[in-house]
């Protein structure tokens, strides 16, 4: 009898028991488990989720919209005081490349070895770090180089600008964004409305016959400063008798500007012919070109 207790019976173990197979961990329940309580990924959360995302984009539009990115002045391969600088978030690396051991000999360990071990290392986070503790205080060693790496990155991105504020102290430049605010100002003050830049080549050569523009022809003052005084590599000169008095522009051209952009002429012209550019060009007003 298949039921009955025989004493004599073979047992015959199929497997076994005690040996847990692997992977045979319980399935986790379908999500149509939890009734209100959760939702299908495609497409109820896919469709919520994009919802969001189209909210953020849309609010990013508007602001782009409402305030442009600034255009910075046209590049001037002239303009010697310029110091190009990256975009902030950018700054800590910008400044790594500045130290002994990552510039010059060394610069491959600081444009690839240094960020590339931090970004593969990042990369890697998830594979290395594999704990279960989710505290941060539990797990020392991810931790610590974030802390690390998040003090760092502050410090070189702090020492870049304070170096970047020192450079612009000590060349006496103003960036240009600050500039053209400062000009828009001005114009709006003078009730001129927004500076347009650009907008000051408009005004018109004042005594255009005069002997002594065809006196800067000849010195080369025009490959500079345009064939009509209206600007080029150098800045335009039209109404540059409302900037500067005659005396700063006989300065100007006698000694050239600081930054060497602007040559000096002592020697290649007489006094007397800079006078005579110089009282030409301190009558160059707006007023009088109209
Ligand atoms: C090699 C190019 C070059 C030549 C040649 C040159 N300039 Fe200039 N000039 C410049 C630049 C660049 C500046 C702006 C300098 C600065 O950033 O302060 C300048 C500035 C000036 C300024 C002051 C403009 C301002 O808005 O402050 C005057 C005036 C001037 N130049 C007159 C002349 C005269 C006159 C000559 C010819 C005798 C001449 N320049 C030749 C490049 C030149």
């Amino acid at each position: 009898m298949a039921h009955g207790h025989n004493p004599n019976e073979k047992v015959v173990y199929v497997g076994d028991s005690r040996i847990r197979k692997p992977g045979n961990r319980p399935a986790p329940p379908d999500y149509t488990a939890f009734p209100g309580k959760s939702e299908a990924f495609i497409p109820n959360f896919l469709l919520k989720e994009w919802m969001a995302g189209v909210v953020v984009l849309v609010g990013f539009l508007v602001l782009t919209i409402a305030e442009p990115a600034p255009l910075g002045y046209p590049a001037d391969p002239l303009n010697g005081s310029f110091i190009p600088m990256p975009d902030w978030y950018f700054l800590f690396i910008y400044q790594l490349l500045k130290y002994p051991y990552t510039s010059e000999n060394y610069v491959v360990l600081g444009t690839i070895g240094i960020p590339g071990i931090a970004f593969i290392g990042l990369l890697l986070a998830p594979f290395l770090d594999t704990g279960k503790e989710r505290r941060f205080y539990r797990r020392p060693i991810a931790s610590s180089l974030m802390i690390v790496s998040l003090i760092a990155s502050f410090y070189l991105t702090w020492v870049s600008w304070d170096h970047y504020q020192e450079e612009l102290e000590k060349n006496g430049v103003t960036p240009e964004h600050i500039e053209r605010e400062e000009k828009n100002r001005e114009s709006i003050e003078q009730g001129k409305g927004r500076w347009i830049p650009g907008k000051e080549k408009e005004v018109a050569l004042v005594k255009a016959d005069d002997p002594a523009f065809s006196l800067m022809q000849k010195a080369q003052c025009i490959a500079c400063h345009g064939n009509e005084l209206e600007g080029g590599g150098g800045p335009s000169l039209r109404g540059i008798g409302d900037k500067l008095s005659k005396d700063e522009i006989v300065d100007t051209i006698t000694n050239g500007r600081a930054n060497g952009a602007m040559p000096s002429f002592k020697g290649q012209l007489s006094e007397a012919e800079i006078d005579q550019i110089a009282t030409w060009l301190s009558q160059q007003k707006a007023e009088a070109a109209e």
